[in-house]
């Protein structure tokens, strides 16, 4: 069985990263393999994950490639150079230009730290997204993989969990419970996806 060559993309500490790491070690995740980690962010410590598995880590950003052409080319050059098959995006806080969306389509996942729709779009993400679900006293939380499209967290949902919001909860307490169900469901949707995109379903 061939595996689908995976591409993260990252900006931050990169535990989703190695959520999917961990998944492809212990045989879970039996239909891919990551050949690339790119990071919007030069200091990301999720390059530092991704050199400990061999892969390669580059940095494709506003800070080095200023203007936007010249990063769009550099962020497909890199994904063609590997033979990327699926994309993920794992705690990326950049929006993806639309000629990526457009050639990648159905091919590129994210993971969002909420129950899509709610809490979700411009302006929430990381710990914006916990600190709004406090703010509203929301009973619930949870995370979603979704694919990209065009708008920002619209994209058709793959797969979905819920968590439940303490009175008592900080973002601190929220974050980390949201996170330990990041951690099985990216790795179920990137199983699934990479099944799928072996058998040409999708
Ligand atoms: C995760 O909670 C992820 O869902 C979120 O950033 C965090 C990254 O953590 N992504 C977004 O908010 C995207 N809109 P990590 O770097 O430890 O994986």
């Amino acid at each position: 069985m061939s595996k689908v060559n995976i591409t993260v993309m990252v900006s931050g500490g990169g535990t989703n990263l190695q959520a999917i790491i961990d998944g492809i070690d212990s045989g879970y995740i039996d239909q891919g393999r990551i050949v690339q980690v790119i990071s919007s962010r030069k200091e990301a410590f999720a390059l530092t994950r991704a050199s400990k598995i061999g892969a390669i880590g580059i940095h494709i950003g506003k800070d080095n490639f200023h203007d936007e052409e010249k990063r769009t080319a550099a962020l497909i050059e890199a994904l063609s150079r590997t033979q990327t098959g699926l994309v993920v995006l794992a705690g990326y806080m950049s929006i993806l230009p639309p000629e990526i969306i457009k050639r990648y389509r159905h091919r590129i996942i994210n993971i969002h730290p909420s129950l899509i729709p709610k809490f979700c779009g411009l302006g929430f993400y990381g710990q914006k997204v916990h600190e709004a679900v406090l703010a509203c006293q929301a009973p619930i939380s949870g995370a979603t993989v979704h694919f990209v499209d065009e708008g920002i967290d619209t994209g058709e949902i793959i797969l979905q969990k819920e968590v439940p919001v303490l009175k008592t909860d900080t973002v601190n307490t929220l974050s980390a419970r949201v996170l330990e169900v990041e951690h099985r469901l990216l790795p179920e949707a990137v199983r699934l996806l990479c099944k799928k995109i072996n058998q040409n379903l999708i």
